[in-house]
């Protein structure tokens, strides 16, 4: 077969600012697909790529490009409409856990592909999994009959969606170019756009315990899917989102689960409450229940019941006690005052060092690994009184996740300045 175009001219083009065409970027999408254009070759042009940036146009065709090189699935026919949440990651988000059953609550299906954790951010999947007897891999028939019967699915995404996203993720991960807006929002929108959502709601986090720290450029990552979702016909909103203190009041995956239970029985700390009613508002909004009210769902008991559902469909116990882990150790105030710091970073890190998150893909989890924080800054402490909580399989994991949050909390005299959790709502 002849080729169309020469890797090395579109990598040469990238490098020197010239905007690529859609045949460009189709051939280039394909044939490193197909194994003609080498690894190193995507990893010059994602290079350039990062360092010259991509108009909306290439942006658009490398997503459908990407959409292109897999499969696609098709909820039509199922008589609801669709909507789907993306969260960018952060330290103890677990929000798609009540906001998957509260949304269907409202008779919209939800399909929630998700994924395991790498690093220092959870996976929703690996937090399921602690769930005794649950199961993340659902065949297309099951999960369209769980999408119809009870609303609300979460399960693992099947490799046949977006392939070539696969294989550039994996170069772009050991080449520093995953910082990439284009390349980000292109590798997330194909995914979502692939699974065959009418509608998205984005949840594009900033601050040091989300993946885009810098506020502005989440900004500009939230825009970007926006408009990307829109040229592809998907209703696609964005909420921008704090992410410099843990999410609730707990890290690591049963503990998480659990956390997540007590916003379904209407409790849960307040933040994991507010993000969740926020992002089930938007998602009705999309669908056309604009008028819905997601909190009086979870106060009544409506999207408990179709939790309970949905993790029994998948196989899972929702009344079975959660792991828990053996070994436990409590840091305490060591004076009185006024909780002033607490570091989403280093909390995450602690919480990976104590087990809850793997280092590589085939690393299991510990699921009762974590931490539970007793205080959130603006609260008031006394000396002696436990700030945290440390759980571990192994005694030995509990040094380095101590190591890790040397410096991570304050306790001043003064209540800092309340932050707000939703910064902004781009659409
Ligand atoms: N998540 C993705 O799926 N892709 C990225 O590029 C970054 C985060």
């Amino acid at each position: 077969m002849t080729e169309a175009f020469d890797a090395v001219d579109l990598i040469r083009a990238k490098r020197d600012k010239r905007e690529l065409s859609t045949a460009e970027i189709d051939w280039l999408v394909d044939a490193f697909t197909r194994g003609y254009v080498a690894d190193e070759q995507m990893s010059a042009w994602a290079m350039a790529v990062l360092l010259n940036g991509m108009t909306r146009r290439e942006i658009r065709d490398l997503t459908l490009a990407m959409i292109e090189s897999g499969e696609r699935m098709s909820f039509d026919g199922l008589g609801k409409a669709t909507v789907d949440k993306h969260s960018t990651g952060g330290v103890g988000d677990k929000i798609t856990l009540p906001l998957a059953p509260l949304v269907a609550a409202f008779g919209v299906a939800v399909p929630q592909l998700s994924g395991r954790g790498l690093g220092h951010t959870g996976g929703t999947l690996d937090k399921l999994e602690s769930v005794p007897g649950w199961r993340a891999d659902v065949t297309p028939e099951a999960m369209r009959d769980q999408l119809r019967d009870i609303g609300a699915v979460i399960c693992a995404a099947g490799a046949g969606l977006a392939p070539a996203d696969k294989r550039l993720y994996a170069l772009r991960d050991t080449t520093g170019t995953v910082e990439a807006i284009p390349l980000i929002a292109s590798s997330i929108m194909s995914k979502k756009i692939a699974e065959g959502t009418g509608a998205l709601v984005l949840d594009v986090k900033f601050g040091e315990g989300a993946f885009m720290q810098d506020p502005a450029l989440a900004r500009e990552l939230a825009r970007t899917m926006v408009d990307l979702g829109r040229d592809a016909g998907v209703a696609t909103s964005a909420l921008l989102t704090d992410m410099s203190v843990p999410l609730g009041l707990t890290i690591g995956n049963a503990l998480e689960v659990r956390e997540s239970v007590e916003v379904l029985a209407g409790g849960g700390p307040s933040d994991v409450v507010e993000l969740t009613v926020a992002l089930a508002r938007e998602m009705l909004a999309a669908v056309g229940q604009a008028d819905a009210d997601p909190a009086a769902a979870l106060a009544d008991g409506r999207a408990m019941d179709v939790w309970r559902r949905m993790i029994a469909a998948q196989g899972g116990d929702p009344d079975a006690e959660l792991p828990t882990a053996r070994e436990t150790e409590v840091v305490v105030a060591p004076r009185s005052g006024v909780l002033t710091e607490q570091h989403a970073l280093p909390f995450g890190i602690a919480a990976w060092r104590l087990g809850a998150g793997r280092a590589r893909q085939q690393d299991p989890v510990s699921p009762g690994a974590g931490i539970e924080l007793h205080a959130k800054p603006g609260d008031a402490v006394k000396e002696g009184q436990p700030l945290f909580t440390l759980h571990a399989d192994e005694e030995s994991r509990i040094p380095r996740a101590l190591e890790a949050l040397e410096g991570a909390w304050t306790i001043g005299d003064e209540a800092p300045a309340a932050r707000p959790l939703i910064v902004d709502r781009i659409a």
